[in-house]
């Protein structure tokens, strides 16, 4: 019987388990994503609470799941260091280059990546890609900012679409941007971050990530 893209999911969660076990110093912080694939995360890092410090976490969501599981959570700010952050993605590419926040978390998320030593990855096949970008980009904007920003990425060639109802943990809408022919990720990361008005775009580009995770119908692949 075929594999389900759930049990991959759970098998990427549970490689990444695994190699955390392994690396994760003692007593450290553990940045955590959002997502079903990080959910079975979650889920399984309940099993070494205590010898974790605390998570950050990317979301309210997030948030809520590690504090059902008794997994004290820290913000960032009161935090120096976190070596290991694990996290989903929509995409992923040979270069551990990845579209993020089809669930809308890519600011708090984006900014994690930003402070950890290690970026996990871990996806299903499903999310590996030749080139970023069938999959429409996210644009966090600030709400009085959308029809301008709109305007700015169908100049850089997008199709800019209002994802209508969904606020940001950050209190921000999101742009979900199709039909963009990325040649260089980090030159269209930098391109949409100077659009006045955007909090972050999903493309992680410049920082991407240090392994992924991939689970398929034969086994783990793990790629650095
Ligand atoms: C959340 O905003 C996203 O960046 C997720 O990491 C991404 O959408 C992957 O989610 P799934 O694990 O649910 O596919």
């Amino acid at each position: 019987m075929a594999t389900s893209q759930e049990q991959l999911k759970q098998r990427a969660a549970q490689a990444a388990f695994d190699l955390v076990k392994e690396q994760l110093p003692k007593q450290a912080v553990i940045g955590i994503g959002t997502g079903s694939t990080v959910n079975y995360f979650i889920d399984l890092l309940a099993e070494i609470k205590d010898d974790i410090d605390a998570a950050v976490s990317s979301s309210e969501a997030s948030t809520a799941r590690l504090k059902q599981h008794g997994i004290p959570v820290l913000d960032l700010n009161a935090v120096s260091e976190v070596p290991i952050y694990v996290d989903g993605a929509d995409e992923i590419d040979e270069h551990l280059r990845m579209v993020k926040g089809g669930g809308g978390a890519l600011t708090r998320e984006k900014i994690i990546a930003a402070v950890a030593d290690t970026f996990i990855c871990i996806v299903d096949s499903s999310k590996q890609v030749g080139r970023l970008g069938s999959f429409p980009i996210p644009v966090e904007v600030v709400p009085m900012a959308r029809s301008y920003v709109g305007r700015e990425i169908v100049k850089l060639g997008g199709d800019p679409v209002w994802r209508e109802g969904v606020v940001t943990d950050n209190g921000n809408w999101i742009i979900d941007v199709h039909n963009f022919d990325i040649l260089d990720p980090i030159h269209l990361e930098q391109q949409l971050n100077s659009i006045v008005g955007v909090v972050t775009n999903g493309l992680f580009a410049q920082r991407g990530a240090n392994i992924a995770i991939v689970a398929d119908e034969n086994g783990i692949q793990t790629i650095k």
